[in-house]
């Protein structure tokens, strides 16, 4: 629901649970009034002036500095007396930079609005809305659109702004970011998401403090070191309570996410394409449209916060029309073979995956060019027959006689300089003129901004594609962007390189899901490192990390679930000891953490024992029977390793809460200690459930029968696995409707 007030000049934007409010000032500029839980349409622009003595006078609006330095702002902008950070920063033709926004008119749209070229929330149009508040420069005779977008199904608002030079002179845009708003620091704490390759997204969760704070990436794509997302949270919030305020990013390129709290302990957030290394040239008549920046408020903590960006990212984002249905179970041969394999090597683990229950096989990377370690032949996406001997149409052929669906691996943008195509053109890598280019895992990146380069790199995936029936596709991205320069661009565009390659990555995953509809595909960047939603657009799943050890993945785990769904994460069990840290955890326990991922295995299966091939057979079986509650339901995160030192406990609950599956996992095992409780919440606190242990003696844990309240305050008692690392698998059921408890 949006709603306009003319008479108090106030936006009221409203989800299920949360209300926004925006104010034309007096001077018309557009200002922050309220974020948080639901309330009434009151005139609340006395929020906006809360300062009692101003710099040298009582009289705090008299002058425009005193004034702009601290009202709250939607969209603040550089140069004129907001000394805080801005969302914008223009230059002019005279490189004068101030810029002011002045409100000029709004509309309120049914629906969503789509950004040519940039991965976009959508909705029916009768279950969004967008408000647009034009505002206007007239000095530069630039005009700013500021967009929100509310949907009738999640607490979530997506915004963002479109820039257009209504001048007849070129200027330049030096930050455009797509969201911001200031606020009181109520002793928040924040979180923000860090780590490296093999270790990404592990939460960090700290006091705010004075100055500025955040996450960002100057890689060129999201990165596994910091995440294009921040939450502000109260001190005392927990995973059931208290507010949080979350922030995302729909983009997989150079980001910012900041926090600064200034000397009147007032709060900033901003977020947005990095302005480091950025300057969009904008010519006359021209327009700049940023990407897409989600704001989630929750007043349940945590777990409310992850549900509304689960919700909006399941209904609103991922188009695959796999995202809701079960996916393919299926086995990667990178684990199991590395480079060293052939056609026979590969209908060997067809034949055990599909004895075991497994449907579908991904060759990954090393089949192309002469590609027998990885310092050689990206580019060359021609098959290596000596390898697959037969070609690729015939292994495909077989696998599928086999019984099971065949999927490949790609890294498009990336060029080898040991490859046929970096000899025949060499200007097709990015590097600055007359300087040695850095090398990350001998590679250098395609020039993808440059079309033709462009199309060959996607012209190649075609054409693999159609030579094969190939239903999966795993775009992978395994080095960072440095040396940037090209000789598509002209030296006044440079600045506008980052972001070209991110434009032109989405151009690709779009003409490739156009051209092949029914194809699955898998985004991956070297494990996790563009795990974003602008890949989420596109693939309704991605690799998770390559660190496939199963404690690891809690941590890895946890923090992707702070706002991805579950169905999204790609989750697989390898063998022991684990390929990443030598750690040897019981095959159980590899089981149950991949089944809250899209599941599958990354394994010699050949060389399995026998007691392991059962355990196969009995995951593929659990992943049959529990996966649309895994998928499709609500998640919470109830207990965390990294917090309690011993173990990790979450669960899925389906919408309409009469099925929860209970995942825990003892890290730790602690000799002469108490029993472990773990509260389950989300359940109907009225309705009896049965509570069933899955792989469990059925004689030592018989099921109970609880209800939803008694297992959200009481809780049940965990059965402490002997060992280290072991782990439990709960089902829980509600019982017919008859068991409904009065009066409870
Ligand atoms: C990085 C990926 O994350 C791995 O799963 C694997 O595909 C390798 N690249 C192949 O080079």
């Amino acid at each position: 629901m949006i709603k306009f007030n003319e008479q108090t000049k106030i936006f009221h934007l409203q989800t299920p649970n949360s209300s926004y409010q925006i104010l034309i000032s007096h001077k018309g500029h557009i200002s922050h009034v309220y974020y948080g839980t639901k309330i009434g349409a009151d005139d609340l622009s006395y929020l906006t002036r809360q300062m009692e003595y101003g710099f040298s006078s009582q009289e705090i609006f008299r002058e425009k500095l005193s004034l702009l330095d601290f009202l709250p702002m939607e969209y603040p902008t550089d140069g004129i007396g907001d000394f805080r950070e801005s969302a914008l920063a223009i230059s002019d033709a005279t490189n004068h930079n101030g810029v002011e926004l002045i409100y000029k008119n709004h509309k309120i749209i049914e629906g969503t609005v789509q950004i040519p070229g940039i991965p976009c929330v959508f909705a029916e149009k009768s279950k969004s809305k967008t408000l647009v508040i034009t505002t206007e420069d007239a000095v530069l005779n630039v005009e700013v659109d500021l967009y929100y977008s509310v949907f009738d199904d999640c607490d979530a608002i997506v915004r963002w702004a479109k820039i257009k030079n209504n001048s007849n002179q070129t200027i330049f845009v030096n930050k455009a970011l797509s969201a911001a708003f200031d606020m009181d620091d109520n002793n928040f704490d924040m979180i923000t998401l860090h780590g490296s390759w093999a270790r990404e997204r592990h939460l960090d969760r700290r006091p705010i403090h004075m100055g500025k704070q955040g996450v960002v990436s100057k890689r060129g794509e999201t990165s596994h070191q910091e995440h294009p997302f921040l939450a502000i949270l109260d001190k005392t919030a927990t995973e059931n309570a208290g507010n949080v305020y979350g922030v995302n990013f729909i983009y997989s390129g150079n980001f910012v996410a900041e926090v600064q709290k200034n000397q009147f302990d007032s709060l900033r957030v901003t977020m947005g394409i990095n302005p480091e290394n950025f300057r969009w040239k904008l010519n006359a008549g021209d327009a700049f449209e940023t990407p897409q920046a989600v704001l989630v408020f929750s007043d349940k903590g945590l777990n409310g916060m992850s549900h509304a960006f689960h919700d909006l990212y399941r209904e609103h984002l991922i188009r695959s029309p796999f995202k809701a249905k079960p996916r393919p179970i299926l086995i990667n041969n990178w684990e199991a073979t590395y480079f060293n394999f052939n056609t026979e090597k590969l209908l060997e683990i067809a034949r055990q995956s599909k004895k075991d229950g497994i449907e579908m096989l991904v060759m990954d990377d090393g089949w192309f060019g002469k590609r027998n370690n990885d310092d050689c032949s990206l580019g060359d996406w021609v098959v290596n027959e000596e390898k697959i001997n037969g070609g690729l149409k015939n292994l495909v052929e077989q696998v599928n006689k086999i019984g099971l669906k065949f999927g490949i691996w790609f890294e498009p943008e990336m060029i080898s300089p040991d490859s046929d195509v970096f000899r025949s053109h060499p200007d097709w890598a990015i590097q600055i003129p007359g300087r040695e280019p850095g090398m990350s895992r001998q590679q250098l990146v395609l020039d993808i901004v440059n079309p033709e380069a462009r199309n060959f790199a996607y012209e190649s995936v075609a054409k693999i594609l159609k030579s094969a029936n190939i239903e999966y596709v795993k775009w992978d991205m395994n080095r960072q962007l440095s040396d940037i320069g090209t000789p598509s661009l002209p030296a006044d565009q440079l600045g506008e390189y980052f972001h070209r390659y991110v434009l032109a990555v989405y151009e690709m995953q779009e003409r490739l899901i156009t051209d092949f509809p029914n194809l699955l595909l898998e985004n991956c960047s070297g494990g996790g490192a563009r795990f974003d939603p602008g890949m989420l657009y596109y693939s309704p799943q991605i690799w998770c990390s390559d660190d496939t050890d199963a404690i690891e993945r809690l941590s890895i785990q946890e923090g992707t679930a702070l706002m991805y769904p579950l169905s999204s994460m790609g989750s697989h069990v390898s063998v022991c000891p684990n390929h990443a840290v030598g750690r040897v955890t019981p095959f159980k326990t590899r089981g149950y953490v991949a089944l809250s991922g899209t599941f599958g295995y990354e394994l010699d299966i050949t060389k399995l024992s026998d007691e392991e091939h059962s355990q196969v057979q009995r995951q593929v079986q659990l992943y049959k029977e529990y996966s649309d509650i895994v998928r499709n339901g609500d998640y919470y995160r109830i207990a965390s390793y990294s917090q309690n030192n011993q173990f990790d406990c979450w669960a899925s609950i389906s919408k309409d809460k009469k099925q929860a599956l209970i995942t825990f996992v003892q890290v730790l095992n602690h000799p002469n200690y108490k029993s472990i409780f773990v509260k389950i919440p989300g359940l109907a606190q009225d309705k009896k459930y049965k509570v069933t242990y899955v792989d469990e003696d059925q004689t030592q844990n018989p099921p109970v029968i609880l209800q939803g309240s008694t297992l959200q305050n009481a809780g049940i008692k965990i059965a402490r696995p002997w060992g280290d690392f072991g782990s439990i698998l709960i089902y829980i059921e509600i019982l017919n409707s008859e068991f409904r408890i009065q009066n409870s």
